[in-house]
């Protein structure tokens, strides 16, 4: 589309965003960039003259720096997130704050087998599926790990049908020590770029490197992705006229293994359930679209990832199979860093039993503060190092002693002092307190004061009940 091959020179010669630009900056065409080395680029640029106000006027807007007050739009982002049907999508709606943004990087993270990979698939699929007769919402799911055949057989498991999803796989590359699953960012780039697809999706990006590395790449015995720590890591892009992929690998070679996070718009995290293995809960790490605090749940079956729209059921219903065996379990919510998980808390009264306690992932000293003759144990064999368990850990002690299950749906958020009033948790009780009303949790016991602070939107019809003491605890749970 250029007005001549100069200005194509000239141009990427200047590509100072390190972007993929997928549209001409100048005529707004798809596809009818030309890309040339660094050296024919130059080459062009110097053989031949370029003005240097064409070059310049290809520089971003972004690389001046401008005066808030003269920035005079706003992104509309409502008008241009792309909506996914249906109770799946909802969940992944809700964790992105809305639908997907065009142009943004989301990245998923979660152990091996967790479901990631589904997950991707399946909303490749949505957005594929997503086809008005004009636009063609092409996907195209690249995968390092798994050949088109194993992704193929996956796809029939999710029942997914649609003609636009486009799968592209490269499992053997040769290197040194045999064959690896690796790909090139820039051939992904060059694979994908005619087909002009709506969405990318990258399965994982430890397995792409950047081909300018290559061969300092392939030099090493072993073959070296992207050093994530424990992260395992899918990305998922959806590109406007940007891509910006290509910075992964080179900067994730540098830096630490945090990097990506930092350079992406949304992480998600995908989790197994707490209480029910089949269950899947996607948080948002970090959201440049939205908020932090929301929490997707599905559940995981013979045909892929189910939207759960009402978690209450799932966890109270699995509570009431066996609510005998309750007496004696309480519910805490403790922070892991900015996230909050619940955690259940066993006690078992033993008549007439001597003042030994047997505590586990309770520190003794706040144990002692509130037993004696009682064992108590934290189930999964996570260690409660904050002190928002006590009220948990005292009302378990309560049911077990009065051989009186805790209704289900309660959970407690309290730290308890020596006279035996509930004091404020110093962290993230809104967090906490969201959490349980995301996951169908009906009442939260918190202190009094903590009582009032929370908007009803975030409640989604849970009852807060404030108590000042132990005794009104007692009072109002048993
Ligand atoms: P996967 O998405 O491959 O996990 P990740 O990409 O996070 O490593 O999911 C793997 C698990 O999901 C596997 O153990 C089988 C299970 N699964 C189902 O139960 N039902 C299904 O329909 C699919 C596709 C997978
Ligand atoms: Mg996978």
């Amino acid at each position: 589309s250029s007005p001549s091959e100069n200005l194509t020179a000239g141009r990427n010669s200047i590509v100072v965003l390190k972007k993929w630009w997928g549209t001409c900056r100048e005529c707004g065409e798809i596809g009818t960039m030309k890309r040339c080395t660094t050296e024919s680029a130059d080459e062009k640029v110097n053989g031949t003259q370029v003005s240097e106000n064409v070059v310049r006027s290809w520089l971003p807007k972004e690389a001046t720096p401008v005066r808030l007050s003269e920035v005079s739009s706003r992104i509309d982002e409502s008008n241009w997130r792309i909506s996914l049907p249906g109770v799946f999508g909802a969940e992944v709606e809700r964790v992105l704050g809305g639908g997907l943004v065009p142009g943004s990087l989301v990245l998923v993270g979660g152990d091996p087998g967790v479901g990631k990979s589904t997950l991707l698939l399946q909303i490749a699929a949505l957005i594929a599926e997503g086809n008005d007769a004009d636009v063609p919402a092409r996907v195209i799911y690249v995968s390092g790990e798994e050949s088109v055949e194993q992704i193929a057989n996956r796809a029939d498991r999710l029942c997914i049908r649609t003609e636009e999803l486009f799968l592209h796989s490269n499992t053997d590359i040769e290197n040194n020590s045999g064959t690896i699953n690796s790909l090139g960012i820039e051939d992904i780039l060059e694979q994908a770029q005619p087909l002009f697809p709506r969405a990318l999706v990258i399965d994982s990006i430890q397995t792409v490197y950047l081909r300018s590395d290559w061969k300092r790449w392939r030099s090493c015995a072993e073959p070296r992705y992207l050093d994530l720590g424990h992260y395992s890591v899918e990305a998922f892009h959806i590109p406007s006229a940007n891509w910006s992929i290509g910075h992964v690998t080179k900067s994730g070679e540098i830096a630490g293994p945090r990097l990506l996070e930092h350079i992406v718009d949304v992480v998600l995290y995908m989790e197994v359930g707490e209480k029910l293995s089949s269950h899947r809960l996607l948080r948002s790490m970090k959201n440049r679209f939205g908020s932090t605090d929301e929490l997707g749940v599905f559940k995981m079956s013979e045909s892929g990832l189910q939207g759960v729209s009402n978690p209450s059921e799932m966890f109270l219903g699995e509570q009431h199979s066996n609510s005998d065996y309750l007496a004696g379990l309480a519910v805490a919510v403790i922070m892991d860093g900015s996230r909050a998980f619940l955690i259940e808390i066993q006690a078992l009264c033993v008549a007439g039993s001597s003042a030994v306690r047997h505590l586990n992932g309770v520190q003794g000293s706040r144990a002692d503060m509130i037993i004696s003759g009682i064992f108590l144990n934290v189930v999964s064999g996570i260690s409660l190092t904050e002190t928002s368990g006590d009220l948990a850990i005292a009302a378990a002690i309560c049911s077990s002693f009065l051989e009186f299950p805790i209704p289900n749906g309660v959970a407690f958020i309290a730290e308890i002092d020596l006279s035996g009033e509930l004091r404020m948790v110093c962290a993230s009780i809104g967090k906490r307190v969201n959490t349980l009303a995301k996951l169908g949790y009906k009442k939260c016991i918190v202190p009094k004061p903590a009582e009032k602070s929370f908007p009803d939107a975030q409640l989604q019809g849970m009852e807060i009940l404030g108590c000042v003491n132990l005794k009104e605890m007692i009072n109002t749970v048993f």
